[in-house]
């Protein structure tokens, strides 16, 4: 019931769902789903064991790119060209929704839009629903996967959303029986049940996270608005993508290797910026990083920032 609440899940039980360490709950659902020779969908970039666990097992992974769009500044995914990679054989899509690293999101249409194309080629969808909840306009909030299809798994967890990664406590969410006894069954080989004092920690957090929820989308907010500034600043070095939500933003690095900006960065100035390398598994390049916007002291970091270009 806790978790239902505030996250719109009226139609899933209790049976419906798995307690997991949330990087846990990827790993069981590749496991639970695939095997050697399928083809899976995976955004791009991506977090990246999305990506990893299932080209360890042997799966083909196909990856669906993010597109600027340049009319708006804005970072998305293109449902047509998801499409276009879509086939008989796709055994899974992965989807990512509020997106870590981009911050993109999709519109209502197009998540169902996703949800018909798994329905029309029988697939499953995993849909990892980490930061769902920390959108940045009102109304944009997607349903859960779990509530519009029963082929579809889905991920959320306390780490984003209420800033309790510290806890390890998510849980996985699906209609199917089948899958879920799947994940269950594995779950016995890697950690069983959840720690009792996270479950207890977990549980004050669920209760109260209206005000927490609130409170972490304020911080966001600010941190967006200081970090707009900050890239009109220093326009010759960075450009920025708006995001839609999430705790996250993707902007390109104009002059230097984006892997090599951050191993200065972090060893000159003590700032760690996640190069796009870390999310990639193509041999695309695009340069950016990562710049995390969930944290009270972001406007410190950026003053920092700002004082290290300037010398
Ligand atoms: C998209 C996404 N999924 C899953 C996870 C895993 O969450 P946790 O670190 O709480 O296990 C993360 C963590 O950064 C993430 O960004």
């Amino acid at each position: 019931m806790d978790i239902s609440n505030g996250h719109g899940l009226e139609t899933i039980h209790p049976e419906d769902v798995l307690l997991v360490c949330p990087i846990e709950g990827i790993y069981l659902a590749a496991r639970a789903l695939l095997k050697a020779g399928d083809q899976i969908v995976v955004p791009c970039p991506a977090y990246q064991s999305l990506f990893e666990v299932g080209k360890s097992i042997g799966c083909t992974v196909q990856m669906w790119n993010f597109e600027d769009k340049a009319d708006t500044g804005e970072i998305g995914f293109n449902i047509d060209t998801l499409r276009k990679l879509v086939t008989s054989k796709t055994k899974l899509i992965v989807a990512n929704f509020p997106h870590n690293p981009t911050g993109a999101l999709v519109s209502q249409d197009e998540w169902s839009e996703l949800i018909e194309l798994c329905r029309l080629h029988d697939c499953y969808l995993f849909s990892d629903e980490m930061y769902r909840g920390l959108e940045h306009e009102a109304g944009t909030k997607l349903p859960a996967a779990c509530q519009l299809y029963d082929n579809a798994i889905s991920l959320s967890g306390v780490s984003k959303t209420l800033n309790l990664p510290g806890l390890r406590i998510g849980w996985l969410v699906t209609k199917n029986p089948n899958i879920l006894h799947a994940l269950q069954h594995l779950k016995d080989y890697t950690t069983i049940c959840p720690p009792a004092p996270s479950e207890i920690l977990a549980l004050m957090g669920l209760r109260q996270q209206e005000a927490i929820l609130a409170r972490n989308k304020h911080t966001i907010e600010v941190n967006l608005a200081a970090l707009e500034c900050f890239i009109k600043r220093n326009r010759s070095t960075f450009e920025y993508s708006k995001p839609k939500a999430g705790s996250t933003v993707f902007i390109k690095v104009l002059n230097e290797d984006a892997y090599e900006f951050s191993e200065r960065l972090v060893k000159e100035a003590g700032i760690m910026l996640l190069p796009s390398q870390v999310f990639l598994d193509t041999e695309k390049h695009v340069n950016r990083v990562r710049v995390g916007v969930g944290r009270k002291n972001v406007p410190e970091i950026l003053d920092r920032l700002d004082e290290y270009l300037s010398h």
